[in-house]
């Protein structure tokens, strides 16, 4: 194989907190449709995924499971693999942010950006999104919220270090504009320009003190590396860059294609090739941003409680109709819906009537009136033209739409093909021929029959990328194989040879009585799911006396000390002056303050609360704290104005 054919294609690494849905699955199966498209055309293909591992969302996600973060994404990791294992994702390189040569490759990659000046210490105060683990300023929030997915974002400030991604601002502006094609559709290269890089980037805060679970960085132990910083990473770190063995590095770098949805458009295409320029490495060839599956109700998320679990849709129907609705459905660039009747129309009529239904007419007519061998044929009659034509000229117009990476387009111009074999069935009336009533009538039906089956060969072939089991049940029913099933061999039409023995097998995909289905759908995924209550406002709870009141003694107390509890994974041990008192207080805020963030606030204590053991620590009272319901989001309380601890709080 020549040097030059290889092509790299990765997907981002998925958060390894919750499952799956079946709009994170369209990424992988479209990247795995390209990569195996690609292979299948001669092509040396790397095909990337992975998950991203480390951060405050999944440490909090271990917390609340009461799991430690390793184990937690041991989990989430196999689960990921089961998925793309169920729908035959053909991945050359799985990437975990744990793995150690990731972990030692981000390390250097921030030392060398520190020793050249590019990266350096400061202070960072601002808004953090932790679902989007994204920083933003005071002004660029919506409503107090984060301008991308629109929740909450906390305050943090902390010691952090920030790489200057302004050293590298133009150079990334006139690359953009020399290379239309480097980040794709242009809609969202103009976005790029208009709304981040021409109004002048900001530094970014690359490291984190207030947890844990990270890569350290290794000359300044108390920061872990931003996950963001972390997670790009990976595109180079499982090619060995840096590392003792490059080779992958250097045969497959810069990547062809990198797939990512849009919302991450952003950190792929500023925060990534600014880290690649200040690394004296290429940059992806493109970045290519994709739309959403929606639901009806709007974008699918965990936190709507409108998910699809992909693998109940895999066991129902099979995983090439779940590839096929999603490369089929999502116009690639915008956004796609999803509905139940979207779904089993799709596969349906595509599916099991155009193709299923044409392959098993196809096979039973040469069984039963050619003994099951592919008859004798004319390729210059008039008859069967236009299927010739067409078919002859589909290769290359499926080539043209996956270089655009239209996949839909190119089934459509695959279903092209079964729509016009379908008609001819009905025009030439196969069934009429057989009766013999005028002399040529039977040579017609076996020239009739020989264009479906060999349509039928050019459709398997081109339909192998997206739809792997079925492209080989209908070699199978062909009764073909090697060469047969190649590219190559789409070169002429008439590769199938006369006297070929067909096979016929199981219906490619079951029919399905629409309405029925859409009703045992409803039952499982609900198009309407039931709202999801509104963040809980706990209720106000009944009345007590000023005396019940009276019973509480709170108290200012001032935290001496802090360190973490060893053994477990959420607490904290204060050790607090409160007047002449010293008291040991345990407190379940390990995964919202480090220690040195407590140390010398002045903390409110409900003082006279019975001691308890917590992991055989004795905790004498307990320090206040406002949080929301699920505990996501936590503030413990203290005062205005600087007061000494000891003082009485009423
Ligand atoms: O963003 N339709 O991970 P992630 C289409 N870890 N695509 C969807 C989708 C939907 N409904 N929902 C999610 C991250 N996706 C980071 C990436 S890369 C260095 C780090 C896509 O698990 C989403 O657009 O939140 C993104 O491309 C991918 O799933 C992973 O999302
Ligand atoms: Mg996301």
């Amino acid at each position: 194989m020549s040097e030059n054919k290889t092509f790299m294609i990765t997907t981002p690494i998925y958060y390894a907190s919750g499952s799956l849905h079946i709009g994170h699955c369209y990424t992988t199966v479209a990247a795995d449709a390209i990569a195996r498209y690609k292979r299948q055309n001669g092509y040396d293909v790397y095909f990337l995924t992975g998950s991203d591992e480390h951060g405050q969302k999944v440490e909090r996600e271990a917390a609340k499971l009461n799991k430690t973060p390793q184990a937690y994404v041991d989990e989430i990791t196999d689960s990921f693999k089961h998925i793309w294992k169920l729908l035959n994702i053909s991945y050359d390189g799985y990437v975990r942010t744990t793995d150690d040569y990731h972990k030692k490759t981000v390390q250097k990659i921030f030392k060398k950006l520190y020793d050249k000046g590019d990266i350096y210490k400061s202070e960072y105060e601002g808004h953090y999104c932790t679902p989007c683990e994204s920083f933003w300023l005071e002004r660029q929030l919506k409503n107090n919220c984060c301008p991308d997915c629109g929740r909450p974002t906390e305050l943090v400030r902390e010691e952090s270090y920030f790489f200057k991604l302004s050293n590298y601002a133009d150079r990334l502006i006139k690359h953009i504009k020399e290379h239309p094609e480097f980040i794709q559709p242009a809609s969202r290269a103009n976005e790029m320009l208009n709304n981040f890089l021409l109004p002048g980037l900001e530094d970014l805060c690359v490291s984190r003190t207030t947890f844990k679970w990270g890569v350290p960085v290794d000359f300044d132990s108390s920061h872990v590396v931003y996950v963001w910083l972390d997670a790009l990473t990976n595109y180079i770190s499982k090619l060995g860059y840096l590392s003792d063995d490059d080779s992958l590095f250097k045969k497959y770098w810069p990547a062809s294609v990198q797939l990512v949805g849009k919302e991450i458009v952003r950190f792929h295409t500023i925060i990534w090739p600014i880290m690649l320029m200040a690394l004296d490495i290429p940059l992806p060839k493109q970045v290519f941003g994709h739309g959403w599956l929606v639901l009806e109700g709007g974008k699918m998320s965990k936190s709507k409680g409108n998910v699809i679990d992909p693998i109940a849709l895999i066991n129902r129907y099979g995983r090439d109709a779940v590839r096929y609705f999603l490369l089929r459905e999502v116009p690639f660039g915008s956004d796609g819906v999803f509905s139940n009747s979207a779904l089993v129309n799709r596969i349906n009529s595509d599916l099991a009537n155009d193709l299923g239904n044409l392959l098993s007419r196809t096979v039973a007519m040469i069984e039963k009136y050619f003994g099951g061998k592919v008859p004798a044929y004319d390729l210059n009659s008039a008859l069967g033209k236009e299927l010739r034509e067409y078919a002859s000229a589909l290769p290359k117009n499926v080539e043209a739409n996956m270089n655009a990476l239209k996949i839909p387009e190119a089934l459509q111009s695959v279903w092209a093909l079964i729509d016009k074999c379908n008609k001819f069935i009905d025009d030439t009336k196969p069934w009429v021929l057989a009766k013999g009533e005028n002399t040529g009538d039977i040579e017609t039906l076996g020239n009739v029959l020989y264009h479906l089956a060999e349509c039928l060969r050019y459709v398997a072939v081109l339909t192998t990328p997206f739809l792997p089991d079925t492209a080989g049940k209908m070699f199978e029913q062909l009764g073909i194989g090697g060469e047969l099933t190649t590219p190559d061999s789409l070169k002429a039409f008439g590769g199938l040879k006369e006297g070929t023995e067909v096979k016929k097998g199981e219906a490619l995909f079951p029919r399905i009585d629409v309405q029925k289905e859409l009703e045992e759908l409803e039952k499982l995924f609900p198009s309407e799911p039931p709202a999801k209550e509104e963040e809980a406002k706990p209720e106000i709870k009944p009345e007590i006396s000023y005396n019940d009141f009276a019973k509480l003694d709170l108290r200012l107390a001032l935290v001496e000390n802090c360190e973490e509890v060893k053994k477990s994974r959420s607490l904290l041990k204060l050790t607090l002056k409160v007047g002449d008192e010293t008291r040991t207080v345990v407190s379940g805020i390990k995964s919202f303050y480090s220690p040195d963030e407590l140390i010398g606030k002045t903390v409110v204590l409900v003082a006279n609360l019975a001691p308890k053991k917590l992991c055989g620590i004795e905790s004498h009272g307990m320090i206040l704290c406002a949080s929301n319901a699920d505990d996501t989001k936590l503030s413990a309380l203290t005062t205005m104005q600087p007061m000494e601890h000891g003082l009485k709080v009423r």
